[in-house]
């Protein structure tokens, strides 16, 4: 055998393990029909990058692995003691690839996964095989693109507007976006994607990498003077962070690769699937207080909201930061996870009850990992902070991280959350964490990667003695969303920000990762919060449709009318959930700057939102042009939802039409004239 094959889904990738070292990375990228390992024998004298990238392998690049035995350095080069396949063509695969070597004392496994969508999932575990300790500096997953991979993609931003796109030539060097928040990071990109030249949603091939990881990490892309490139992606570590002993491990994060030949929506889509290949139940439509009362936890005043809520037909209430000893306000109190019996005498049993006979769910806002130090717990135990005992860190927000990975503190965090579950029967909990970790000690040594750890594991446990309890990963909004965090929680709390225009381009670029029902997408106040912007009820609505919906506005602010509105844009989401949070996510390529074109398409149904964003320079709007049918099927098609405000609608829009897939994807709807701020939603179903 020279070659492994892992093919799916038009994807595929080919290894080749005809030499000693590592097994080459020969191909990621389109499908090769039914080659056989003989049809590919002769193209295999062309440099490839191994699957870990070394020297003695011939790549003076990055290398896959660093490190360093004091005293006694042996640049690694690895022998292939076994490979391991189950592969089967056209329904992926694992490959599991045994190497080591003697002298440097380490043992390399690396596991490579194609699942049934085509996705590449990669992690390498290296252990210490000698007496000495190693210090490891560093461990990533590296996958090859090709030359005509010209451009790159990444992210960036800020808290309340993440997931900004920013694009480059893709030549020689290294585009390296690292973090070191201690945190996913506002500005962490999520996906690092490399594509050829003018890729689009729907056109050009791209090739992408996300890192599954919640702590320090990078994403990099590196091309060479020799022509070889790769996208990478994996943990920072801090000197000294993991240092192995005798027969210690360490296991990478899995780093996922999306090929599509296709555009970014085929790449997104397996992305999509592989969280989709864990089930939820249907998303219930949430009312979350905090920008509705912040810390005014008066129980007359979230009473009466929850009644509005459910008379709206909202599904969950989920009472958030303020309800616990001392939090009157964000300088005291975290840490301290006890029904405040000042504010709650009775506990928060009126209100859970009450929202139970509303016949809505419950759910509670924590932030475990944070710790005001005017709060009993910090008070009790200064030593119990994820710092060196003698100095603080600068604070943020008035408050410190705790070291979880000290097993007090694990203890009492999951005692707290276990007990409070069990109390309130909770069915969701949303779990924050409002810092960047500076300066962060743990046992002497640089402590993110042991923080990072014990908070998996105390979400695992939590989950595994609340099986139906969900989770929502919040960081101050999306500052913690990968597939990590995701592995172990239901939804995130995609931004801050509620402004439906913001929204609009976060949800957009966020979604590229995660699918609508995972991502929180909640109808602000008539004027927003953060932006300070007014924007319509129906185009607040018509943002938050499209994601896990939810409210976050005093509705006993709110009219009669506007109650009555609110409440018909609850039930055309529930009416459109089974699509909205199951079919394929398509954005068009509209060349119009002003407007934005999106959809979620399932085989029999589809529904698109034609966004207006600012005012249109052209006076006739360019054709929707809908991607994403099937262009032999016959579609009947017509308005979904209110017609937008001051809107001048084309003929279509009248009643129901009926068009071909083709032709609504290569002609188009006729565009509307919408103002501003405002979407025009079409619902399409299968004849
Ligand atoms: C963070 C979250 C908000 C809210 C507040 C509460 O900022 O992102 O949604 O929960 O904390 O303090």
């Amino acid at each position: 055998m020279s070659t492994v094959i892992l093919s799916a889904a038009g994807a595929a990738l080919v290894l080749d393990v005809s030499a000693q070292g590592l097994p080459r990375v020969r191909h990621f990228g389109a499908e090769l029909g039914s080659a056989q390992d003989q049809d590919l024998l002769p193209v295999l004298a062309a440099p490839a990058p191994p699957l870990l990238p070394a020297q003695g392998d011939t790549w003076y690049g990055r290398p896959g692995l660093s490190g360093v035995r004091e005293g006694e350095h042996w640049p690694v080069r690895w022998t292939l003691e076994r490979l391991d396949t189950d592969a089967t063509q056209g329904a992926g695969g694992t490959v599991t690839v045994t190497a080591a070597d003697e002298r440097a004392g380490l043992r390399l496994v690396s596991e490579l996964v194609m699942d049934a969508g085509g996705l590449v999932s990669l992690r390498h575990t290296l252990t210490n095989t000698a007496a000495s300790p190693y210090r490891l500096g560093g461990l990533v997953c590296a996958l090859p693109v090709p030359g005509r991979a010209g451009e790159l993609l990444d992210f960036t931003g800020r808290w309340a507007l993440e997931k900004v796109p920013q694009r480059r030539a893709f030549g020689q060097g290294v585009w390296s976006r690292e973090n070191r928040r201690g945190r996913t990071g506002h500005d962490g990109t999520g996906l690092l994607v490399a594509g050829t030249q003018g890729f689009g949603f729907g056109s050009g091939e791209v090739w992408a990498v996300h890192a599954g990881w919640s702590g320090n990490h990078v994403h990099y892309a590196e091309r060479m003077a020799e022509g070889a490139a790769l996208l990478g992606a994996g943990e920072l570590l801090d000197p000294g962070e993991v240092v192995l002993g005798e027969g210690e491990s360490y296991t990478t994060p899995w780093a996922y690769f999306s090929w599509s030949g296709a555009g970014l929506d085929d790449m997104s889509a397996r992305l999509h699937a592989h969280l989709r290949a864990r089930p939820l139940p249907a998303r219930p439509v949430t009312l979350n207080n905090w920008e509705a009362t912040y810390f005014d936890h008066g129980l007359d005043r979230l009473l009466e909201l929850a009644e509005r809520a459910a008379a709206a037909g909202i599904e969950r209430f989920v009472l958030d930061d303020g309800w616990f000893r001392h939090r009157r306000h964000d300088r005291a109190g975290l840490g301290d996870w006890y029904v405040d019996e000042g504010v709650w005498p009775g506990g928060l049993h009126p209100l859970a009850d009450r929202v139970r006979k509303l016949g809505m769910q419950f759910g509670l806002w924590f932030e475990p990992e944070m710790v005001n130090p005017d709060s009993d717990l910090a008070r009790e135990h200064p030593d119990w902070l994820l710092a060196r005992p003698e100095r603080m860190p600068p604070p943020h927000r008035n408050q410190q991280v705790l070291d979880l990975a000290r097993p007090e503190v694990y203890a009492y965090l999951l005692e707290r959350l276990d007990t409070l579950v069990g109390e309130y029967a909770l069915d969701y909990i949303k779990w924050d964490h409002n810092r960047d970790l500076a300066e962060p000690v743990h046992d002497g040594a640089p402590g993110v990667h042991a923080q990072t750890l014990a908070t998996y594991r105390l979400l695992d446990e939590l989950r595994r003695r609340h099986p139906g309890l969900e989770i929502e990963s919040c960081s101050s909004g999306g500052a913690r969303i990968d597939y990590g965090i995701l592995a172990r929680t239901d939804r995130v709390w995609t931004s801050d920000s509620n402004d439906a225009l913001d929204r609009q381009a976060i949800q957009r670029w966020t979604g590229l990762l995660v699918p609508p029902e995972r991502m929180g997408a909640h109808v602000g106040a008539p004027r927003d919060h953060i932006t300070g912007r007014s924007l319509p009820l129906a185009f607040r609505a018509a943002t938050a449709l499209f994601g896990h919906m939810g409210v976050e506005w005093d509705l006993t602010s709110a009219s009669e009318a506007e109650l009555e509105e609110l409440a018909g844009w609850i039930a055309l989401h529930k009416r459109l959930r089974p699509l909205l949070h199951a079919g394929r996510v398509v954005r068009a390529d509209h060349p119009d700057p002003s407007a934005l074109l999106h959809g979620v398409v399932l085989p029999d149904r589809a529904v698109f939102a034609y966004v207006q964003l600012t005012s249109r320079v052209t006076v006739g709007g360019e054709p929707l042009r809908l991607p994403g049918l099937d262009p032999q099927a016959v579609y009947e098609v017509r308005v979904a939802g209110p017609e937008p405000d001051g809107a001048r609608l084309p003929d279509w829009t009248g009643g129901p039409v009926r068009l071909s897939g083709s032709v609504l994807g290569e002609l188009g709807l006729p565009a509307p004239s919408l103002r501003p701020a405002s979407a025009l939603l079409v619902e399409l179903l299968r004849v």
